[in-house]
């Protein structure tokens, strides 16, 4: 994926399961690196260099030289554990104990695939962590404590049921698919999507794209896909949703059918979101896609093969580092306080940023023959090696010289 080697990589094994578990610092900018933590039976040390690869390009793509928070390098966690493990919790606990000079000192790290904010916290906290953002907030310019004042604040909100910091990066990946609608010319009102994945990205991705008009015809989980052609009541599965993520099946409504999980890639809808796992789009599979946009909630959630393939056919697709970054972003616009801690202010500031990216790229991937995705790599680097410029010691790596 990428032409640098990583600052550095980890691997840590648990003396009590032989569960393994990994770091990896793409980069650092400050001496602070940012990614979440993942929870998946069979990640491994590729996959989260990926992700951590991802991950500087995630955190440059936002970069407004107005704003106090500063793009972070990119780091990324992987745990090897299902996260319905019983263990999970006492393996997470012991990962968090063996990492922690790490966390306090430059992995900025989050809830991420199999890993909830507020258990990570809990876990954290019981090792003497105060927040997994620690290394970041020491950035902030009026200190840690009142950083960590705003994001507690902040955390502490919801939104019709729906913790806020569960719902800002879904929301930020419905303002990229919105905007991609856009690009193409349809009509939220009348265009159709499917999720895969109602976790915190993909419940939040479903509510704000039923929100804004669209019709949403399914949703899947582990267990399989919802569907309904009508449309399904976003809300109501919402509100039947348990801790991962997974719909009671017992709730669904009239017209709402269950199908295999593996039917939501050819589901006949105008936009796909992948918000589970990666790699779900690939050159095995891709001939049963059927919408002209794919909004990727999940990282590397398409295959460069399949891409291709895509592209080929005119299929949009945004790209992940940029669908997805409402999260990391947001936690830093509330942390350096560029937004107030509020939903209000959080919404404004993803939307405002997210629907003229969306736009940037896909008009300069048009413009210039190229794909979505390599538009916003460009846009990415650019932005970087103006951070390095402000900050000229900051960057430690080669991707802004080569
Ligand atoms: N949470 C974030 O803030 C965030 C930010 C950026 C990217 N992401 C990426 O988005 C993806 C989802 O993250 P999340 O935090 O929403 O995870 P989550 O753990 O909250 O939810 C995962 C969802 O995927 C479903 N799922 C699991 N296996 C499935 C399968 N085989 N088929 C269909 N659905 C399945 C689960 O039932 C659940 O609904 C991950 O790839 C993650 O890396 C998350």
């Amino acid at each position: 994926m990428s032409t640098h080697d990583s600052y550095l990589e980890l691997t840590w094994t648990d003396e009590v399961t032989g569960i393994k578990g990994y770091v990896v610092i793409d980069t650092l900018s400050r001496g602070v690196a940012g990614g979440g933590l993942r929870m998946r039976a069979g990640v491994t040390l590729d996959e989260v260099r990926d992700l951590a690869q991802a991950m500087t390009l995630k955190e440059a793509v936002v970069y407004t030289p107005g704003d106090q928070y500063i793009p972070l390098g990119g780091a990324k966690g992987g745990i090897d554990c299902d996260p319905y493990d019983p263990r999970a919790r006492e393996v997470l606990a012991r990962f968090g104990r063996a990492m922690k000079p790490l966390i306090e000192a430059l992995f900025a790290t989050g809830e991420d695939f199999g890993v909830r904010q507020d258990v990570m916290d809990e876990v954290f906290a019981e090792e003497g962590i105060r927040s997994s953002a620690e290394s970041a907030l020491g950035l902030v310019d009026d200190g840690a404590d009142a950083a960590h004042e705003r994001l507690k604040v902040a955390f502490a909100k919801s939104v019709h049921g729906v913790g806020l910091g569960e719902l800002v990066g879904g929301y930020g990946v419905a303002e990229a698919a919105l905007a991609a609608l856009e690009f193409r010319g349809l009509k939220p009102a009348s265009a159709t999507a499917v999720v895969q994945g109602f976790g915190s990205m993909g419940g939040a991705t479903a509510r704000y794209l039923a929100a804004a008009g669209v019709r949403v015809v399914g949703i899947s989980d582990k267990d399989g896909l919802v569907y309904n052609s009508e449309g399904l009541d976003v809300e109501h599965l919402l509100a039947n949703r348990d801790v991962f993520g997974v719909i009671d099946r017992n709730g669904l409504q009239p017209g709402d059918e269950l199908r295999p999980g593996g039917d939501w890639l050819g589901a006949d809808a105008d936009v796909l979101v992948p918000a589970a796992m990666s790699y779900v789009i690939n050159a095995d599979n891709v001939d049963q896609v059927k919408a002209s946009v794919i909004c990727e909630a999940a990282n590397v959630a398409t295959l460069p093969e399949a891409e291709t393939v895509l592209l080929e056919r005119g299929v949009t697709v945004v790209p992940d580092f940029v669908a997805n970054v409402g999260t990391n972003a947001w936690w830093w616009w509330v942390a350096f306080a560029d937004i107030e801690p509020t939903a209000e202010a959080s919404f404004a500031k993803i939307s405002g940023v997210l629907r003229p990216l969306t736009l940037e790229l896909l008009t300069r991937a048009r413009g210039e023959a190229i794909s979505p995705r390599e538009a916003a790599t460009a846009i990415s680097e650019e932005k970087r090696a103006a951070v390095a410029e402000r900050y000229p010691t900051s960057v430690k790596s080669a991707a802004v010289a080569r």
